[in-house]
């Protein structure tokens, strides 16, 4: 496929920084503060279960396809469907792909927010000598509490239009590599610390010993959500991403060894958060402010826990910042290569409007709770309806694309660069976005709507 686009592309330089660069946007918050609270919410173990076989089954299929349609096309999310299909609606799914990246920073980056305000607690040692009651307190009266929050999440949005501007060899690559590391060992860390504390065993139950009747149509629906939204799938975020991928590196081993990185992070946070849960009498079902409350907990309970929450939340900080450029990145590049402008101006556009809405999300959690819809403030619809609703839909858009569109020699022909690499499971890949993936999508998906009843 010919690149029409005469300025040479912005992209990534080596493997490592690649897979570094993929990871950052897949581990994120989604692993440390949404995977633990959807499952304390679903019920734990069996949950886990359903999501694992999603993210073999389903997650890394879509992730594969959405390279595919980057590398393919070396274009933004609009751009590559544009491209690839022309005079076809498929650049829909690209435009749902932007307005979904539009409506995650929005409420992202006030989660993100939540971190920075904690390191600040952490560096003023604000935790020390409270009950598990009081730090509940402390949580809640800070993200309902008006402004602070709104201050913080303008610091991300300015944090991430500023990596942005650097580019995305040396601003993405550069900082993901030294930082994924260091993340995967302090969790580790904490682990261990949470699974050794008095009364951690009915958490390590919690989390693996499955009953299986918690499962039913919402939670399998919960759990599709949480994968894609954790992947980074389903939206164009991998798309993007794979447009800056190099012709000589590997599509299938990227995917794995990113999907791989992005469930071990997820229960290693389920196992670093749901064991203190249970020891510090917090109900898992708490909701997203779980691992503002059991954290700290965990914190002072540790030798040396002022130092390790400090570590602790500037690593959360940078995995959210890792994620929300990627995100952001969807946007900038649409803007700068549909409407040739510069990257420079698209990073200020896409930096005001998602702050503009964002600000709207993190006052609907607090002092405007009128700015709500359906019966959900806007914080929760906008955390619900894209995880849910609108990355399920984009994957499923994508693998049929991907599956009966690009053409079966096209896609082994990217997969397989150019035919100079053997693709082992090129076949099974094909079946599984043929037909398992979009079937599964599909019943998952009206099941959990409750618009078919299985
Ligand atoms: N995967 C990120 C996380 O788990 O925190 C969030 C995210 C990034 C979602 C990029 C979607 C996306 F396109």
């Amino acid at each position: 496929m010919q690149n029409t686009d005469h300025s040479p592309r912005d992209g990534f330089g080596s493997k490592i920084g690649t897979i570094a660069a993929v990871a950052g946007s897949a581990v994120g918050l989604g692993n440390i503060w949404r995977f633990p609270y959807i499952t304390g919410e679903n019920g734990g173990a069996a949950f886990i279960l359903v999501y694992v076989f999603i993210v073999l089954f389903i997650g890394i299929p879509v992730m594969l396809s959405e390279f595919t349609i980057g590398r393919r096309a070396q274009r933004n999310a609009f751009g590559a469907f544009r491209l690839l299909a022309p005079r076809r609606p498929w650049y829909l799914v690209g435009v749902m792909g932007i307005a979904a990246a539009f409506m995650i920073l929005a409420f992202y980056s006030t989660v993100a927010g939540w971190t920075f305000e904690y390191l600040r607690l952490s560096l003023v040692n604000g935790f020390k000598g409270k009950s598990p009651e009081e730090l509940n307190a402390l949580f809640e009266n800070f993200y309902t509490g008006g402004w602070r929050p709104v201050i913080w999440q303008v610091v991300v949005m300015l944090l991430t239009g500023g990596i942005l501007l650097a580019g995305v060899r040396k601003g993405i690559e550069k900082y993901t590599k030294i930082l994924m590391p260091m993340l995967l060992v302090l969790l580790v860390i904490l682990a261990i610390r949470s699974i050794t504390l008095p009364g951690a065993m009915q958490g390590l139950n919690f989390l693996f010993r499955p009953d299986f009747s918690k499962i039913d149509a919402s939670t399998i629906l919960e759990a599709l959500g949480q994968a894609f939204f954790s992947m980074s799938i389903g939206m164009g975020t991998i798309i993007t991403y794979g447009s800056y991928i190099r012709k000589k590196d590997r599509l299938s081993e990227t995917a794995f060894s990113v999907a791989g990185a992005d469930l071990a992070v997820a229960l290693l946070a389920g196992i670093a958060i749901l064991p203190a849960v249970f020891a510090f009498g917090i109900a898992p079902s708490e909701g997203p402010g779980l691992v503002f409350i059991t954290l700290p907990n965990i914190f002072q309970h540790m030798p040396g826990g002022y130092f390790w929450a400090l570590m602790f939340f500037t690593l959360l900080i940078i995995a959210a910042l890792t994620s929300t450029i990627s995100v952001m990145e969807v946007v900038v590049a649409f803007i700068s290569e549909e409407f040739s402008l510069r990257r420079r101006y698209a990073t200020i556009i896409a930096t005001i409007g998602v702050t503009f809405l964002g600000v709207l999300c993190t006052l609907s959690q607090g002092p405007y709770p009128q700015f709500s819809l359906f019966g959900r403030n806007l914080f929760d619809l906008m955390n619900f309806s894209t995880a849910n609703i609108m990355l399920p839909t984009g994957g499923l858009f994508i693998v049929i694309f991907v599956g009966w569109f690009l053409g079966r020699k096209n896609v082994r022909d990217e997969i397989s660069n150019g035919g100079t690499m053997k693709v082992r499971l090129f076949n099974i890949f094909l079946f599984l976005v043929r037909f398992i993936a979009p079937l599964a999508i599909a019943m998952v998906f009206l099941n959990g709507l409750g618009i078919l009843k299985l």
